[in-house]
């Protein structure tokens, strides 16, 4: 099947309740575009696991609390449309903005507990514009499965609390970080680095590899010491650099470990880019 593109809601629900996709099992991809191998990652996984994959491509404003920011975020249809139809995605869905929240729209996911941390902090009502757009997309799509990246291991914890705590009847999958050769996490916003910029970037990865659960254990400071390496590698401001365990994003505490695994989470700035990356701690 051809790829169907919806720009509109109109065109989405007619996609949607087409003979050859009616009552299929859908698996939906949720992205801001600027696709790339890690977005890819997801979309393979949905493309084996569903009989119907959709991948929306929308800037999110709600979830942007600095307008550069949203103005700055990169943007690729042509090429993105190109590279998903060439993967035989089933429908891409580009809404416009105006159609999403139409004036006067005022409902929003409100969340009680994790958004005030690591990204949460610096990014306020970043998680209630995620939350509410992916709920949003969940009740116009109908997925039986949704896939997002451990990239972005925060909002994938909170969009598997948004499931939970509302009873929605949608399997969350999670993917693994895809990373470039030095270990780079690919992220649309590597676009905006400049040359050396990214060269700094490259170095996050390995630092962070460093610090292991036997470190923890031995040198309490080692995050201290993790943060002056970064700054002499180049990265311009570290914004949050923690150990958290995983399934409960509860913070370690250097006088008593309690049940692994742990994993750990940095935000940072090269030059104006924001950056982010986890992962897991090896004992
Ligand atoms: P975006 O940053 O475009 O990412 C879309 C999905 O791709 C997210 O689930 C993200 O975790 C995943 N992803 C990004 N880079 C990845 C990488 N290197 N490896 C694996 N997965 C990766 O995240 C968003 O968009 C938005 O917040 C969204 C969920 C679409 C809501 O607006």
């Amino acid at each position: 099947m051809a790829t169907l593109i919806a720009r509109n809601l109109k065109t989405l629900e007619e996609a949607l309740s087409s003979r050859k996709i009616i009552n299929k099992k859908i698996g939906l991809v949720p992205t801001m575009g600027a696709i790339h191998d890690g977005h890819l990652a997801l979309v393979d996984k949905c493309l084996k696991l569903s009989q119907v994959t959709v991948v929306t491509i929308f800037i999110n404003p709600i979830q942007f609390n600095n307008k550069k920011d949203l103005s700055n975020y990169p943007t690729s249809i042509r090429k993105d449309i190109n590279i998903l139809s060439k993967k035989k995605v089933d429908i891409i869905f580009i809404p416009k903005a105006k159609e999403v929240y139409p004036i006067g729209f005022s409902t929003f996911i409100e969340l009680k507990s994790f958004d005030n941390i690591l990204c949460g902090k610096s990014r306020r009502g970043h998680f209630s514009g995620v939350a509410t757009v992916v709920l949003k997309l969940f009740c116009l799509i109908n997925p039986k499965i949704a896939f997002f990246g451990e990239k972005d291991y925060q909002q994938l914890f909170i969009i598997k609390k948004l499931v939970r705590d509302l009873n929605l009847n949608v399997n969350v999958l999670e993917v693994k970080t895809v990373r470039d050769k030095n270990g780079l996490a690919l992220s649309s916003r590597n676009r905006l680095l400049s040359k050396e910029e990214k060269n700094i970037a490259s170095k996050i990865n390995s630092i962070l590899k460093e610090v292991s659960i036997k470190d923890l254990k031995i040198n309490k400071a080692i995050l201290q010491s993790t943060s002056k390496k970064l700054y002499s590698e180049g990265v311009t401001k570290i914004e949050y650099l923690e150990i958290r365990q995983e399934k409960s994003l509860e913070i370690w505490n250097p006088k008593q470990f309690k049940n692994k695994p742990y994993r750990i989470f940095i935000a940072v700035r090269v030059g104006k880019v924001r950056l982010i990356d986890n992962m897991r701690l090896s004992d």
